[in-house]
């Protein structure tokens, strides 16, 4: 989604802010833009690649001592340079907007600027922040002000930087449900989405709260909080130093991020697993200081998540359901907060996210709490997101950052948590012996070398990949557990590679997608040696039967043979409870070398962005 850098500093700012820009890349976004205050305001809007931007700096000689930089990820209006951020706004002098998120009353907003005079001259919600601000400002003469009476009018859920041709040594910037944080350097003060856009000028991080407005000149700031107060309270916010490694950022000696994060998961997984690897048995700890009482008074679970986090969660309820015997439910919280479901107060809602700052994601979590859940666990990835910080207990996931648009060590890194969380309530409810969490303890640790050995297939994966590039369409089949791991894989090969993908349990597919195979239709099964081998095999005759091609991902002891038309691929090793851990991998690396194949935007994928801000 859209990602915001601002700076006021000593020297030019503007690179600063495209290095920050293209930090944000991997966020998602279809044209690009920045403002630099010289005494007029000077702008310039792409949209290209960052890399756009930066030759057109490069031919207008842009610099400046604030600045306001923006990806756009379209929501109002088509991608194009008119609807690109920053949008400008000015009677007497000219002020300039960024903008995340959606104004969701920016139809009746549009209305009222106009009836006071103001022209429209994009799509986007974004300009009618700039005319509202630089409404306020004639009112006010004073653009903090203006700024905090405009985001008193505003709905929705956004974060937006603003900065005025009359003082080109400052900037504004706001949060109200959408990520933005400060950054606080020696030779100035910047904003940004997320900290990896700052790393190159300062660690030290200030995450702004909902309705926090801050000031930044290039040696001081300030911030007010305007929940309460129209014009805001001044407030303190801890200073964070953050731990963020360039190294962690950049893609070193890969090709992709996507296949730096596929090869991180053995190293994701230890990190995220550490605490399990150190102690002897399983605590309620791990969960944060109230876990034990909660999990204590805890009957089901209801897990709330989005694309690959669901996936995550649909795995986690057979081991749920299984290993403790809990009754849990999924939803896909962009149904699931629109619903009129029944709210059972001992069930813990579990979040699952791997920015932690997936709109539908927050807003199905608050709106279990409205409706009467009172125990909450967010298991994320990013320590500081709202996710994090709207929950009663946390599992962070220590995968890392990920950039790469296709989910994949947040993925495997979620399992690992989740299968945790499952026996922790298992050995809670007396449902675990001594005996099967020490087996359970030597599995985890077991768990990084056995991902590496699933690593070990990708020669082989390349090669079916050549195959799979020139198809439209491909089937993908899974039973019980490995059902989810099916659907994760149809996701990764349609996110990156734009083939059609579709995931079935394989039972369901003689009650009609059967009607699809034939020889164009690859389908990909996975065919782990658990108890419904058996029931899978039958169901691969019946493909087989009709002349579709099978590609199978087999543990080694599965007993499947090739045969014209039936392809294996075996893992080293049947994991038992970790399986669908181990599955993944070929997957993900089946994705990623179609997609090389087809020459698509591996990390970037089309229409696509990581961080999914708007509803
Ligand atoms: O950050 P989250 O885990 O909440 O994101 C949820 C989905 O947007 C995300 O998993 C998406 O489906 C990925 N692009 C899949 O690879």
């Amino acid at each position: 989604m859209c990602g915001i850098v601002g700076a006021v500093a000593r020297d030019n700012v503007v690179p600063v802010l495209l290095e920050g820009l293209l930090r944000l890349e991997y966020r998602g976004y279809d044209s690009a833009g920045l403002v630099v205050s010289n005494n007029s305001l000077h702008r310039l809007r792409t949209t290209g690649r960052v890399a756009e931007l930066i030759k057109l700096v490069g031919e207008q000689n842009a610099e400046g001592l604030a600045g306001i930089a923006h990806t756009r990820w379209a929501t109002h209006g088509a991608p194009s340079e008119r609807n690109a951020h920053p949008h400008i706004s000015g009677t007497e002098s000219q002020i300039a907007v960024v903008h995340n998120g959606i104004i969701e009353n920016h139809e009746s907003m549009r209305e009222r600027l106009q009836t006071d005079g103001y022209v429209f001259v994009s799509d986007t919600d974004t300009e009618v922040i700039a005319h509202l601000v630089d409404y306020h400002l004639k009112q006010t003469q004073d653009l903090f002000k203006a700024v905090c009476l405009s985001i008193a009018e505003l709905q929705g859920a956004y974060a937006i930087g603003v900065m005025e041709e009359i003082r080109p040594d400052r900037i504004i910037v706001a949060r109200n449900g959408a990520p933005l944080l400060l950054g606080l350097g020696e030779d100035g003060n910047y904003a940004a989405s997320d900290a990896s856009a700052l790393l190159k000028v300062t660690r030290n991080m200030i995450y702004l709260e909902e309705g926090d407005v801050a000031e930044l000149v290039r040696d001081q700031y300030r911030i007010v909080n305007c929940l309460n107060n129209q014009l805001g309270e001044p407030v303190e916010r801890v200073v964070h130093k953050s731990d963020l490694s360039n190294e962690a950022i950049e893609m070193g000696p890969y090709d992709h991020f996507m296949q730096k994060e596929v090869f991180e998961q053995p190293g994701a997984v230890a990190n995220t697993l550490e605490m399990v690897f150190n102690a002897q048995s399983i605590s309620p700890n791990l969960f944060g200081a109230q876990a034990e009482s909660v999990l204590s008074d805890t009957d089901s679970i209801l897990i709330l998540a989005c694309g690959t986090s669901y996936h995550a969660g649909l795995v986690a309820q057979y081991w749920l359901e299984t290993v403790a015997g809990m009754p849990c439910s999924v939803q896909i919280a962009s149904e699931y907060r629109y619903r009129d479901p029944i709210a059972n107060p001992k069930t813990l809602v579990v979040g699952i996210s791997q920015s932690g700052e997936t709109a539908d994601t927050l807003a199905a979590v608050s709106y279990a709490k409205e409706l009467g859940h009172q125990y909450s666990l967010a298991v994320c990835n990013v320590a500081e997101s709202a996710l994090v910080r709207q929950t009663t207990l946390r599992f962070l996931t220590r995968a890392g950052p990920e950039i790469g648009v296709a989910s994949t060590k947040a993925f495997t890194t979620q399992l690992a948590s989740l299968l945790l969380l499952t026996v922790t309530l298992a050995k809670m409810r007396n449902k675990l012996s001594a005996e099967r969490e020490q087996q359970m303890i030597r599995a985890l640790r077991h768990l990084p070398a056995a991902l590496q050995s699933s690593l070990q297939v990708e020669p082989e994966v390349e090669v079916w990949a050549r195959r799979f590039s020139e198809k439209h369409h491909a089937l993908f089949l899974g039973r019980g557990v490995h059902y989810p791991i099916a659907m994760e894989g149809a996701l990764k090969l349609k996110e990156i590679s734009y083939i059609h993908a579709e995931a079935y349990a394989a039972g369901e597919l003689k009650h009609g997608p059967l009607a699809l195979v034939d020889s164009e239709m690859p389908i990909v099964a996975i065919a782990p040696n658990d108890q419904l081998l058996g029931k899978l095999k039958s169901n691969l005759q019946e493909v087989h039967a009709r002349g579709g091609e099978l590609y199978v991902f087999a543990d080694a002891d599965s007993q499947i043979e090739e045969s014209e038309n039936l392809h294996v691929i075996r893992l080293a090793e049947h994991a038992g409870l970790l399986s669908p851990i181990l599955h993944t991998i070929p997957l993900q690396l089946l994705a990623y070398h179609v997609a090389l194949k087809k020459g698509t935007d591996v990390d970037k994928p089309r229409n696509l962005a990581k961080a999914v801000t708007v509803e």
